[in-house]
């Protein structure tokens, strides 16, 4: 999949291009895309994606709800090769798993400590803690094994909504492979604390200059726009090609030829969000409130998206609808045009309709399953206080707190304390989530 053609990029391609040069040649290379929202940093990883012929590809991409669970990401990039490893963690009796060999198509099995650390981190199995320092070594040693068959490549997009301790492991990752054939490309939102992935190579995107921003302007305008309007439009988007691309369609005649867009001096982000809410607004409530099911999951998950539309009422039709403003796309997965289209969603919605949805969401997921995210979905579906959905927040933090997620453990907690009935529960809550916050 190699998407568009990607206009005014040669740099930036150049670069992208050496790194994966260097990975083939079994020289690591990381490299952290920065850059504002829609100046093109998931259409250069889905570029590079489609140039990596022969290459493993691992993906993994934030998602702002999954913020508060640890080791989420890391989960995603690591989850193909997991049964690779043969059973996680290893049981005591096999703590002399690294002398065995190998069976049929697996890897070299990973020394017992990491196993069980990477075992505890995703939750595949219950135990203190994990040492972050193991579950990196893990995650190394786990990409080296699958690197040494064919180049790797992982992609990861996002990283300002990855959870913290696998944007803090990754970076360990990062700064810890030498000569093998991996290539590691991050994509992360400007403006964003970034700490966590600071001291790595970094490009930071910039807008397209005048000719591409010109001609993605073009592509994009179904009529004629006065040469003023046009180099006025331009420069107001700073060559952003989300805003080139989006910006324009809903410009009145009027705007055509005035070149008055918006208000001047709000962020760029916010105004392509408002223009996202310009598209919903005509569409039919049943649409809107399947966008909405969509945005309010954070998993892409199609089983759960259309087990919760059933639940609701939704016939099968606001699904045709919906995809038929290219806003989405329903596959096996789920997948809004761009993340402003899903925040846009979910911010017009009125608060009625987001906890109705979060109430039927928490409904079809699996408690056995995925207790944390239930548990997530009902809070959000919460206004007056409730002990019972407070003491399965409460019981979703202290799994957090056992996958070393101390600052997910926290926002938990905290969200269990403000739904807590019993004051002298809620100042406990109150304490604990204080205590894990430092
Ligand atoms: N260099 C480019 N040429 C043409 N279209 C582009 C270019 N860069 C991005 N786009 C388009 O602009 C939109 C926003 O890009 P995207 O990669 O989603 O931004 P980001 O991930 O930084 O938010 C997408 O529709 C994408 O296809
Ligand atoms: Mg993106």
């Amino acid at each position: 999949m190699s998407g568009p053609e990607l206009l005014g990029r040669g740099e930036e391609l150049a670069a992208l291009d050496g790194v994966l040069a260097a990975a083939r040649a079994g020289h690591s290379r990381v490299l952290v895309l920065r850059g504002e929202a829609g100046i093109g940093k998931t259409a250069l990883l889905e570029h590079l994606a489609g140039r990596a012929d022969g290459c493993r590809i691992a993906r993994t991409a934030g998602v702002e709800a999954e913020r508060e669970l640890p080791y989420a990401g890391l989960q995603q990039l690591c989850a193909p090769f997991l049964d690779r490893l043969g059973p996680l963690p290893a049981p005591v009796e096999e703590r002399g798993a690294q002398l065995l060999q190998p069976g049929v198509g697996q890897l070299r099995p990973l020394p017992a400590p990491q196993r069980a650390a990477l075992g505890t981190a995703f939750g595949l199995a219950a135990g203190d803690p994990p040492d972050r320092f193991l579950v990196g070594l893990a995650v190394l040693t786990l990409l080296g094994g699958i690197a040494e068959e064919r180049p790797l490549l992982c992609l990861v997009d996002d990283a300002q909504w990855l959870d913290r301790v696998s944007v803090q492991t990754l970076a360990f990752v990062a700064r810890r492979l030498l000569a093998e054939p991996i290539a590691l490309v991050v994509a992360v939102r400007e403006p964003d604390d970034g700490s966590g992935l600071a001291g790595l190579p970094e490009l930071t995107l910039r807008g397209l200059g005048e000719a591409a921003a010109n001609a993605l302007l073009d592509s994009a305008l179904k009529g004629p726009l006065d040469a003023r309007v046009r180099d006025r439009i331009v420069a107001e988007t700073h060559g952003n090609p989300l805003a080139l691309v989006e910006l324009p369609r809903f410009w009145t005649a009027a705007e055509r030829t005035d070149g008055l867009v918006r208000p001047d001096g709000d962020a760029l982000a916010d105004r392509l969000e408002r223009c996202f809410r310009q598209q919903l607004a005509p569409l039919p409530s049943h649409t809107r409130k399947l966008l909405l099911v969509a945005a309010a999951e954070p998993l892409g998950d199609a089983t759960l998206l259309w087990r919760a539309a059933g639940a609701l009422g939704l016939g099968a039709d606001p699904a045709a609808a919906a995809e038929a403003t290219g806003l989405i796309e329903f596959g096996p997965r789920i997948r809004f045009r761009h993340p402003l289209v899903r925040s846009a969603v979910y911010r017009s919605a009125e608060a009625r309709d987001r906890r109705e949805v979060h109430r039927v969401l928490a409904e079809v997921t699996d408690a056995a399953v995925d207790p944390d995210r239930r548990a997530w979905h009902r809070a959000q579906a919460t206004v007056t206080p409730d002990e019972a959905v407070a003491a399965e927040l409460a019981d979703s933090a202290g799994r957090a707190q056992a996958r070393g997620g101390l600052v997910a453990a926290a926002a938990l907690l905290e969200q269990a304390a403000t739904l807590t009935p019993d004051p002298a529960r809620r100042a406990r809550r109150e304490l604990a989530a204080a205590r894990d916050r430092k």
